[in-house]
């Protein structure tokens, strides 16, 4: 059994996305050194609607998922596949682009906090061109752990933490590909959480409330900022004196090229070109 530890720490950087969104970016700040599957997070905090009321009008996506987590606030979701979706506190959207997706995400509220995470996670390159779909899971399918100090909220894959098994709505059983695990876990202040994770699988913690330590006596994780861990079987993650909050992420590498261009994610420089030609001819999303 060996612990994973602290790896490169990515503070994240703010930023503004969509029609003028802000947002604090940490995985995808530094192109080349996505953890792999893992492409970018962003976090979305504020009370001031002018950082949020411009949303994400109608926009494209190929070649991977993008997740989207809410904690507080309202946005709605609205795709060229007519699919409608109302997305709200602890409530989560998993679309896979596929081929092509057309959506937008648009506030639903003109005052008070909004706030949240969207991961995008790459798909290998026998998925990249499957047909896009589409989940809307409610907060109340997000199964709830009970720590002795804290909680665990599975959103994907399964985890068993101090006795106690759970499997997310997304991923359940391990058979996606890149077998995403995305905990959101809670710590009271001085405590911890142990958990098994695949040796080989990217493990990344996110920090957005209080800070934490990954391994004992390492360095410490400030809020807004994400930990990239060594390889291992189990991390302790551990708050410090004010509790802390933090993403879990983990999942399989891809171990292909990726090139990235804006809202598309291929394996070749020839297949972005394709997609920008398919989204301007009307055909990023056609079926065939
Ligand atoms: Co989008």
């Amino acid at each position: 059994m060996r612990e994973r530890k602290l790896g490169r720490i990515i503070e994240s950087i703010e930023t503004s996305d969509g029609a003028g969104v802000r947002l604090r970016r940490s995985l995808g700040a530094m192109r080349g050194l996505n953890p792999d599957p893992f492409l970018l997070l962003d976090e979305f905090s504020s009370e001031d609607p002018d950082d949020y009321i411009a949303g994400f009008p109608d926009h494209p996506h190929r070649g991977f998922e993008t997740v989207t987590y809410m904690l507080d606030g309202h946005m709605r979701h609205e795709d060229h596949l007519g699919n409608r979706g109302d997305l709200g506190p602890g409530g989560v959207q998993w679309m896979t682009a596929g081929r092509g997706i057309i959506h937008s995400e648009m506030p639903q509220q003109e005052n008070g906090r909004m706030r949240g995470f969207q991961l995008w996670i790459n798909l290998p390159a026998a998925e990249k061109m499957k047909p896009a779909r589409y989940r809307d899971i409610s907060a109340a399918e997000v199964p709830e752990i009970g720590l002795s100090a804290g909680r665990i909220r599975v959103i994907a894959g399964r985890t068993e933490v101090e006795g106690v098994r759970a499997a997310g709505p997304v991923n359940p059983d391990g058979r996606m590909s890149t077998d995403p695990l995305y905990l959101d876990i809670a710590l009271e202040p001085e405590s911890s959480v142990s958990l098994l994770l695949p040796r080989g699988h990217t493990v990344a913690v996110y920090v957005f409330e209080g800070d934490a330590r990954v391994d004992e006596g390492g360095q410490r994780l400030k809020a807004q900022s994400a930990g990239v861990l060594s390889d291992g079987d189990s991390v302790l993650l551990a708050s410090c004196t004010s509790g802390c909050r933090a993403l879990l992420l983990a999942g399989k590498p891809i171990n292909e090229p990726v090139v990235q261009h804006g809202p598309f994610v291929m394996n070749t420089r020839e297949e972005i070109e394709q997609a920008m030609r398919d989204y301007r001819d009307g055909r990023l999303t056609a079926t065939q």
